[in-house]
């Protein structure tokens, strides 16, 4: 496989840096389509950090959670070096040996005392608060949940992501003792973040999108693209990242880049068909909290084919059922900020045309 170096970002990454620089008071809410780089630039950023700084990154991204059990195994990373009680020795000793830890460390006798409590979270959140006063002393500790979505539809005795948000509003708004920084895909979970009250004023937004026009472009120049690859590769899957190096690496291995986009194009038309041939023959459901409703074909067509002329629609120009169905299976992207919605990529732009085209 070709080599891809981190490529831009340098407008995200100031924000994100201007966003440090200051007394933590706010939760950052990163959001985008799938395969936007979100990610890859908070890896890049994480890598980077100046030493005055601490990162604790956690993702969700495929893990499996189904209780409080499993949160934890993937919030915390357990060191099993040794029986440790006292949280600010051992914060100590943690800044000493540093290296980039995935999760908040934590003694393992300490997890195991948490976990044997029956109410975890109080607890859970103490640990994390004391470690952070202690880390705080000497760097700013950065916290990136990536993909909390996950959690989402979690209950613990009321929803747990209400327990986080809570608690990641006592870390930056109340002690400005840590940066706290939430990243996800999903649109939905953005929307209702958006409008929760609990959250006014207490958090902002940086969206990470697709490459522009001109970045894709000066990107595929790094990788011997001529300009007609260039414009074939824009008009096919427009600025997203994870295509570009897959349409990198496939020009590295000597194929056509219109083949290869062609054939992208093609599967995810054929994935979209069937997505709708099944709610057609089959019928299709959703639950949108915690009621179920049937999803109308005739809606998702006429949904889809508000995209045969234009990139992006108004929020509330698709139902409700066919938007939130459209959204959880990737095809349709909402910000809400800005009220829009367009399809997750150009190729699933390209892909919805080419189905309306024939349904
Ligand atoms: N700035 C970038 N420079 C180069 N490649 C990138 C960049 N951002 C993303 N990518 C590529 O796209 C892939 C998907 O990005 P990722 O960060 O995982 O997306 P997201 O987290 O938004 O779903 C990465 O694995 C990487 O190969
Ligand atoms: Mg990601």
């Amino acid at each position: 496989m070709m080599e891809v170096s981190f490529y831009d970002r340098e407008q995200e990454t100031k924000e994100i840096m201007d966003t440090l620089r200051m007394k933590p008071r706010l939760i950052t809410f990163i959001y985008g389509p799938i395969n936007s780089g979100k990610t890859e630039l908070i890896t890049h950023l994480i890598e980077e950090l100046p030493e005055d700084y601490i990162p604790f990154y956690v993702n969700l991204r495929g893990r499996f959670i189904t209780g409080y059990e499993d949160f934890l195994n993937v919030l915390f990373e357990i060191d099993e070096g040794g029986m440790i009680d006292n949280v600010s020795e051992y914060a100590t000793s943690i800044l000493k040996d540093l290296k980039i830890v995935s999760g908040i460390p934590i003694p393992v006798n300490l997890f195991e005392q948490i976990f044997e409590r029956k109410d975890k979270s109080k607890d859970v959140f103490k640990y994390i608060e004391h470690f952070f006063i202690e880390i705080s002393k000497k760097r700013v500790p950065v916290l990136v949940i990536d993909e909390l979505q996950v959690i989402g539809d979690l209950k613990i005795d009321g929803l747990l992501v209400y327990k986080l948000f809570n608690f990641f509003v006592r870390l930056t708004k109340e002690l400005h003792l840590a940066h706290v920084f939430v990243v996800t895909s999903d649109s939905l979970f953005i929307e209702q973040v958006y409008s929760e009250a609990m959250l006014e004023e207490r958090c902002k937004y940086l969206p990470i999108d697709d490459f522009d026009y001109e970045t894709t472009i000066a990107f595929l120049d790094h990788y011997g693209f001529d300009m007609h690859e260039r414009e074939i590769a824009w008009q096919y899957v427009g600025g997203k990242p994870v295509s570009l190096v897959r349409l990198i690496d496939e020009k590295a291995s000597e194929k056509k880049i219109e083949d290869v986009a062609g054939s992208m194009l093609t599967l995810r038309t054929g994935e979209i068909e069937t997505m709708l041939k099944r709610v057609n023959e089959l019928g299709g459901g959703i639950i949108i909290e915690d009621i179920k409703y049937s999803v109308s074909y005739e809606k998702l067509v006429e949904a889809l084919k508000s995209f045969a002329t234009c990139e992006a629609i108004g929020m509330n120009e698709v139902d409700e059922i066919s938007k939130t169905f459209l959204v959880k299976k990737n095809v349709l992207f909402v910000d809400p900020l800005t009220k829009m919605i367009k399809p997750q990529s150009q190729l699933n732009l390209l892909a919805v045309r080419e189905v309306t085209g024939i349904v």
